[in-house]
């Protein structure tokens, strides 16, 4: 069997303005959870904690059509970022013994990018395209009868003598994961027989996560400290994995090593996460809705414009735990703070959002 080949991820990166290095909590990966996550990524359903209905599914229809001899439907993955899409990827190919090519959505520039990819590919073999919602239009048209017929028409020659050749493809297994799935197209999001959504992950379910990281990175601390990190993660199991690196790190200046619950809690506020696991940029946000915009409601992009910050970066990483953790609400007019935000954070605008909910 071969494992995982050619990860072709030159576009999965930041994206312009996005907080890089500088902020602990943000969902992105880094490279040193790269390097990492070779170490701490389950290779199997066995070893993948949480999710449970999703990992059920893919259970039942990874052994159907491994019974019926058949590649397993398309799938696509959904979700915020951090939650085990690409490690569910790479599970399935493992699970299923196929070989699997990894791109994303803003690394193929133009259709005949895909052409070689898609040609390469044998029976069963998988294709992952990361943020697939990032896909130009062009691209996902020329997808779409891959995915469906497992043909692709191209076009040779131009004007007059331009000719249209069909190519038939293997019967290939597609897994698309996206952090968006609302962007994609719905003709796209139809040819998907498979979509599972990833939520946060349950505490409990966290502290699993964690405590299999401690063990295999070796860092000793006992159950309480576990809890502690576990709830300030924001539900995110690379966060969750982020945050015990920090505090590993932490330790081993101050206390030789030493970690407890309230070592945990200054190792974190030292990074600027507060006990709701909140950092400088969910406050911030916050605190402009509440100050600036008088508690809300009010669109994404003032409050990006207002924060001088990527749209995308509020609505991929900051917005989706707000709403989670009930700081903030969405309302057909835009975002509104809560009374649970302005009582956590002693917001100054707390009395007129008040006003404004009731
Ligand atoms: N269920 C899980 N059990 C244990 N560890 C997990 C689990 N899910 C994720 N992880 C850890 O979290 C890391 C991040 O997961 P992954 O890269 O799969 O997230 P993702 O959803 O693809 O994120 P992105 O949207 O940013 O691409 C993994 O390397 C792994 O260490
Ligand atoms: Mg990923």
């Amino acid at each position: 069997m071969e494992k995982f080949t050619t990860p072709i991820l030159k576009g999965k990166q930041a994206a312009p303005g996005q907080p890089g290095k500088t902020r602990v909590i943000f969902g992105q990966e880094t490279e040193e959870d790269a390097i990492l996550n070779l170490s701490l990524r389950p290779l199997n359903t066995k070893d993948f904690i949480g999710q449970k209905a999703v990992i059920d599914n893919l259970l039942i229809s990874m052994q159907a059509s491994k019974k019926r001899k058949e590649p397993l439907e398309h799938v696509l993955f959904s979700g915020p970022p951090g939650l085990g899409k690409t490690t569910l990827a790479h599970i399935i190919a493992n699970e299923m013994g196929t070989k699997i090519t990894a791109t994303s959505g803003p690394a193929i520039e133009r259709a005949g990018d895909l052409i070689g990819i898609l040609t390469n590919l044998g029976k069963g073999d998988i294709l992952f395209i990361d943020e697939i919602h990032r896909l130009s239009k062009v691209v996902e048209e020329f997808l779409y009868p891959a995915m469906e017929n497992f043909q692709i028409d191209f076009v040779i020659d131009k004007g007059p003598y331009a000719k249209t050749i069909k190519f038939n493809l293997k019967h290939f297994t597609l897994i698309g994961a996206t952090t968006r799935a609302g962007l994609l197209a719905s003709p796209l999001r139809g040819r998907f027989g498979l979509f599972y959504h990833l939520d946060f992950y349950e505490p409990d379910d966290l502290v699993k996560i964690l405590k299999r990281s401690s063990d295999i990175l070796k860092i000793k601390l006992d159950h309480n400290s576990l809890v502690e990190i576990a709830r300030r993660s924001r539900g995110t199991p690379r966060i969750a994995n982020r945050l015990l690196r920090r505090v590993r790190d932490w330790a081993e200046i101050k206390t030789g090593g030493l970690i407890s619950k309230e070592i945990v809690d200054k190792a974190l506020v030292s990074q600027g996460i507060d006990k709701n696991g909140l950092d400088n940029l969910d406050r911030k946000v916050l605190r402009a809705i509440a100050d600036v915009f008088k508690g809300g409601p009010v669109g994404l992009e003032a409050i990006a414009a207002t924060l001088n910050e990527e749209k995308d970066t509020i609505a991929d990483i900051v917005e989706p735990y707000l709403l989670k953790t009930g700081f903030l609400k969405r309302t057909p007019r835009g975002r509104q703070i809560t009374n649970l935000a302005c009582e956590a954070l002693a917001l100054a605008g707390a009395k007129e959002a008040q006003r404004q909910l009731f």
